[in-house]
């Protein structure tokens, strides 16, 4: 059997927003763990400010470790349409080459997976997005591993396309998984809603596992900041949602994946009305 390798998969830091006590203690965490990658999987920063990618770019250059990073809906410019259009990860310009990079392990690799887009014709851009080119990008890297390699996949977006209200939330999701399960992909790793889960996906081909990261910023959806300390035995994967108040898993995950970061309704609260004009601001997550 292999040594045990450990993974930290962390999510929504939204430079900008971001909560210093928690990250804080994560560089603490990875000092002393040293696990062999970290996974970030989107939303660096609140609205992808200049002075928010600073912070960004310089705690994760801060980070002893390989790292790969993964673009999220918030950090495409955001008041700049020109930029946003003309040279979206311009503003990734010192972390490079960590953006959307595979990370090659003994016997397990990591591979990204696209979910953003700069435009789409739907609102709210925001939403997930797997288009044919990304997915194809991905499955390449795959297919072209070392026959036997374990494959995580690294995305901003749950690959979940249709929710309860009918609302595609990540376009091209449903086709992805079941790609990735004809691959035997072990898991996804994906961000966006702010709250850790844990779940399976059913596909034509098979089963794939989902695993979301909460968030570290102070935008909370319903648990505490946290990050996910994975765990690879060569056999199969563990997953510890992982926070300062050492809340256990089971109570960390959420048994659904939500459909935003907006914290849930009180019992009772009555469901939004659906809006009759289009919105004007995207929501944040
Ligand atoms: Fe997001
Ligand atoms: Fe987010």
């Amino acid at each position: 059997m292999a040594d045990k390798t450990l993974l930290f998969h962390i999510s929504d830091i939204h430079f900008g927003l971001e909560d210093d006590r928690a990250l804080d203690w994560v560089v603490q965490e990875i000092a002393e763990k040293r696990p062999a990658a970290i996974a970030i999987t989107g939303d660096l920063t609140m609205r992808a400010r200049h002075r928010e990618f600073d912070a960004a770019c310089h705690w994760i250059r801060s980070l002893d470790v390989p790292v790969t990073v993964e673009v999220g809906n918030h950090d495409l410019p955001y008041f700049n349409l020109i930029e946003r259009f003309a040279t979206p990860y311009k503003r990734f310009h010192s972390i490079e080459r960590l953006v959307e990079r595979p990370i090659d392990l003994p016997g397990l690799a990591i591979v990204p997976l696209k979910t953003v887009r700069r435009w789409q014709p739907r609102w709210p851009w925001s939403n997930g997005w797997v288009t044919e080119r990304a997915l194809e990008r991905t499955l390449t890297m795959i297919d072209r591993l070392p026959r036997g390699t374990k494959v995580l996949v690294a995305c901003h977006h749950p690959l979940v396309e249709a929710g309860t209200r009918g609302r595609a939330w990540t376009k091209g999701g449903d086709r992805a998984l079941a790609e990735l399960a004809k691959r035997g992909v072990l898991a996804t790793l994906s961000g966006h809603v702010h709250d850790a889960f844990d779940i399976v996906s059913e596909t034509p081909h098979g089963a794939v596992r989902m695993i979301g990261a909460g968030t570290l910023s102070q935008r909370i959806r319903s648990t505490p900041q946290s990050f996910n300390e994975i765990t690879w035995d060569g056999t199969r994967i563990e997953v510890r949602v992982r926070n300062i108040d050492d809340v256990p898993t089971a109570q960390m995950q959420v048994s659904e994946v939500p459909e935003d970061a907006m914290p849930p309704r009180a019992p009772g609260e009555p469901v939004a009305p659906v809006a009759t004009v289009p919105r004007v601001d995207p929501p944040v997550h």
